[in-house]
């Protein structure tokens, strides 16, 4: 019984090559509808203000906040305009506690200004700004913001483990800025930035031919440069460049063609956001080890899987993160000793016999698989909207995208997977114009850059 759940796991998850092209397909569409009007899809299409990515000229000491993944993080920069480039970087990295993470807007700001002033306050005289002259800041906050410039927005809703009520609809720039008066330190924020946006300005420092970023961490989303007339709900004026950068929010895509099972449902009824952010929910780093949880507890439940007693601590929702199911699904060693100790460590089931073992590593390459292959279908749609998805005579610029996360950096057969489906999707003559780069924390840099060319001293 416990390998016909299995099975049907597996048919359940089937992403067959038609099935991926209709999800390319449909987010296509609703990319179309979310650039056409506010609240026109559930993808929101997000203006970001930035009009112009880095050049390379960008000059000064600037600094980023990073919150949002993993963990929180702090960084100086220093840019040396032309010839200098980036010069060098420094960083300090804490997880954010996670009772902040669903209290109150006052004491989650309030941490990060606060760490934020520890930073600042470890800095020799060579590095105090001048008299009169402010720090400048780049904050990249990896939420769903309504922009109403490059320095502030509203919060339309916390996603990922975050929940706190009093925030949504604030300025999250306003409430970072108080709460760094309340905690002494004076910096100004000269840009508000998504974690795909940062990521896409870094990569587009490195590579000019970056048109594109992608996240798949905790949580998954995408940005793009789209053609500033092609945003109809855009009535600012053009911007010179012609361009704008669309913080997409794919992680709240949802389409009949999506595989869901009645664990996803399951997961998604008793998530911090029940009816939201599906696509994150089968695709991301969050969320994959706690499918593979609840599949194993109805194998148990069901089928005896682990035998009569059932293991209690399978209940416990969210005990089996990403990061060990990656570490099940790369066991490379004849008995499946990895798989054996982390089902013993983490869920208290000893003794467990290879058959087993090797259930559970199947187990983990059907969710892995999904959602890598998921992945690759929304990288195809934003191709497809940039007409990049075919090669055009005379095209000579290759087309570089920018990944970023946690499960991209760490969970090899899941990266594997996604880069050759999208070679499968798109083909051979195609695929050979599309490089994918790992741009390492380059959503931190990015924040940095922005601020410099947003910098109120310009
Ligand atoms: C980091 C970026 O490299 O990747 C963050 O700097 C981003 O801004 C993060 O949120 C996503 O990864 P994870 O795995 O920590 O959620
Ligand atoms: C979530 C957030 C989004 C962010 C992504 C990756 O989907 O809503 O803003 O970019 O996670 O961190």
């Amino acid at each position: 019984r416990a390998i016909e759940i299995v099975k049907e796991m597996e048919e359940k998850c089937a992403t067959p090559i038609g099935k991926l092209k209709q999800v390319a397909d449909a987010m296509l569409v609703e990319m179309h509808a979310g650039l056409a009007s506010e609240g026109g899809s559930k993808l929101k299409m997000l203006i970001s203000y930035v009009d112009n990515l880095p050049t390379g000229d960008e000059n000064g000491l600037f600094y980023a906040l990073d919150l949002g993944g993993t963990n929180f993080r702090v960084l100086r920069v220093k840019l040396g305009g032309k010839d200098g480039r980036l010069v060098n970087q420094e960083f300090a990295e804490v997880p954010i506690p996670p009772n902040l993470m669903t209290g109150t807007s006052n004491a989650l700001f309030d941490y990060i200004a606060a760490e934020l002033a520890k930073f600042v306050a470890q800095e020799g005289e060579e590095l105090q700004s001048p008299p009169g002259k402010m720090r400048e800041l780049g904050f990249t906050f990896s939420f769903p913001v309504i922009q109403t410039s490059i320095a502030s927005g509203t919060l339309v809703r916390w996603t990922k483990g975050f929940s706190i009520d009093d925030t949504v609809g604030q300025d999250v720039v306003v409430q970072l800025t108080k709460a760094m008066e309340r905690q002494g330190v004076h910096m100004h924020v000269s840009a508000l930035v998504n974690d795909t946006v940062g990521t896409l300005a870094g990569g587009k420092y490195f590579n000019k031919d970056v048109i594109a970023a992608v996240i798949l961490g905790t949580g998954t989303n995408a940005a793009y440069v789209e053609c500033a007339q092609a945003i109809p709900k855009w009535h600012g004026a053009l911007p010179e460049s012609g361009e704008m950068v669309i913080n997409m929010e794919w992680g709240n895509f949802r389409s009949s063609h999506l595989p869901l099972t009645d664990y996803d449902l399951a997961l998604d009824v008793e998530s911090l956001n029940p009816g939201e952010q599906i696509f994150e929910k089968i695709i991301s780093g969050m969320y994959l080890g706690e499918i593979v949880r609840r599949v194993l507890l109805n194998m148990a439940e069901e089928a005896a899987f682990f035998g009569d007693i059932l293991p209690s601590k399978l209940k416990i929702p969210f005990i089996l993160r990403t990061p060990d199911m990656s570490a099940m699904h790369h066991d490379t060693s004849s008995d499946l000793e990895v798989v054996g100790s982390k089902l013993k460590d983490i869920l208290e089931i000893y003794n467990t016999s290879l058959k087993t073992r090797k259930v559970v590593v199947e187990l983990c390459n059907i969710v892995a698989t999904r959602g890598a292959r998921l992945a690759a279908a929304g990288i195809l749609g934003i191709l497809k909207k940039m007409g990049k998805d075919t090669v055009k005579e005379g095209d000579k610029q290759s087309t570089v995208i920018a990944l970023d996360g946690g499960l991209y950096e760490h969970y090899s057969e899941y990266s594997k997977c996604m880069e050759n489906t999208l070679n499968e999707l798109l083909g051979e003559e195609v695929s050979k114009t599309i490089e994918i780069v790992h741009s390492n924390d380059g959503s931190g840099i990015g924040a940095a850059l922005l601020a410099a060319s947003h910098s109120r001293y310009r």
